[in-house]
């Protein structure tokens, strides 16, 4: 891949004088869903899969970008002295998103770049190709200017500038498993103080495999920042009855003696939704730990039907992906990952079971959506690195 980017770098660019290469991953998160901005735990795990970049600092103010994922978008170009979001830089919002995130922190980009991107995860598939992008620009920004920041940093800067440059008010789940990813572990963290442990994936010969809808996302991120919102109501109503900060401070139990003040039954089934996916990621953890892989799969097929019924963040896709997993022997657990609405799945399960999940589910999905679905067995990786 180094020798694909260094070539096309060369053909569009004109020569790889100065320029160095950098893999930043992808990530699927396993269990925790929709928890992160409510104060609550996650399991995500950093992929092989990922983005490449190949990048050299220019003497003048220009920014070039190219993607040989957008190749019919040519060269798009810019200034590192007029970085603000606009509709024709399409996605290099995200690379652009970052180098204004890392001004506004105090580390002003003395310089413009020419940079080239190539990914091979697949677009929308709700792998967190975007964040992957924002972590690898962090990642290039501190090699070429020196900058003294940490692997953490890179995911809150990739986070702010998300948030506050391209309009999604994500949490910190997908910056953080991909730039602190480790090899064969999955990351728990806690999105209410950013404490972490490194939990390795011991799955008793079975694998990750990835199932993608290929459904196009369109309404997407407003939904995401509407059940946000859902969510922040939930908690101020919640706040005049029991003193929280956040909804993962509450205990199945808590919820139960305490929901009568939500004063809508939706926000009560979204609140529902991140205080019981709060908990089970906790005892997911827990099984994991003890070796119990069947209950860590039960529990990622109960985090669907909350997402499906409860957080209503799946679709017609995405059910028909999971139910139809878990009608084939050998399948430990499935469930949608990511925001919803389109994206993939991710199961658990046996290896010498994959072959006929994947004819099993791809023929139903096929026969029911009317298109196809991919799937792929996955590896779990490390996190940002110079190659
Ligand atoms: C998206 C967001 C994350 C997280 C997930 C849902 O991937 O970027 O912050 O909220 O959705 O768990």
């Amino acid at each position: 891949m180094k020798e694909t980017v260094l070539k096309k770098f060369s053909e569009v660019f004109g020569d790889t004088e100065g320029v160095k290469v950098f893999f930043a991953p992808g990530r699927v998160n396993l269990i925790g869903e929709h928890t992160d901005y409510n104060g609550g735990h996650v399991f995500p795990c950093a992929l092989t899969i990922g983005t490449y970049g190949a990048a050299r600092v220019r003497e003048d103010k220009k920014l070039r970008f190219y993607s040989m994922n957008f190749e019919q978008k040519g060269v798009i170009e810019s200034s590192i002295e007029d970085l603000k979001p606009e509709k024709e830089a399409d996605w290099t919002n995200y690379p652009k998103g970052v180098m204004w995130a890392f001004g506004e922190k105090g580390f002003q980009i003395p310089q413009g770049m020419d940079i080239l991107l190539n990914g091979n995860i697949p677009n929308g598939s709700g792998l967190s190709s975007s964040a992957s992008v924002e972590v690898l620009t962090g990642a290039i920004l501190r090699e070429f200017f020196d900058f003294q920041v940490s692997n953490q940093d890179l995911a809150l800067i990739g986070q702010y500038a998300e948030n506050k440059f391209n309009g999604v008010n994500c949490g910190i789940m997908d910056q953080f498993a991909i730039a602190m990813g480790k090899k064969d572990h999955a990351i728990f963290l806690d999105t209410a103080d950013l404490s972490y442990t490194y939990a390795p994936l011991k799955l008793d010969g079975a694998k990750v495999v990835i199932a993608c809808s290929n459904k196009k996302r369109g309404l997407g991120d407003s939904k995401y920042n509407e059940r946000r919102k859902e969510c922040e109501t939930a908690l101020e109503e919640l706040q005049k009855v029991v003193q929280i900060g956040s909804l993962g401070e509450l205990t199945e139990e808590q919820f139960e003696e305490y929901k009568h003040a939500i004063k809508d039954e939706v926000r009560v089934k979204r609140a529902k939704h991140a205080v019981y996916e709060n908990q089970r990621t906790l005892k997911a953890v827990a099984a994991l730990e003890k070796n119990d892989v069947a209950l860590f799969g039960q529990l990622m097929n109960a985090s669907h039907v909350s997402l499906r019924d409860d957080y209503e963040v799946t679709g017609v896709e995405l059910d028909t992906l999971v139910e139809e997993a878990w009608k084939v022997p050998g399948v430990i657990g499935s469930r949608m990952t990511g925001a919803g609405f389109g994206g993939c799945t991710v199961s658990i399960v046996q290896e010498d079971a994959i072959d006929s999940f994947v004819k099993q589910v791809g023929e139903a999905y096929q026969a029911k959506i009317g298109y196809a679905a991919d799937f792929y067995v996955v590896e779990i990786g490390d996190g940002p690195v110079v190659l």
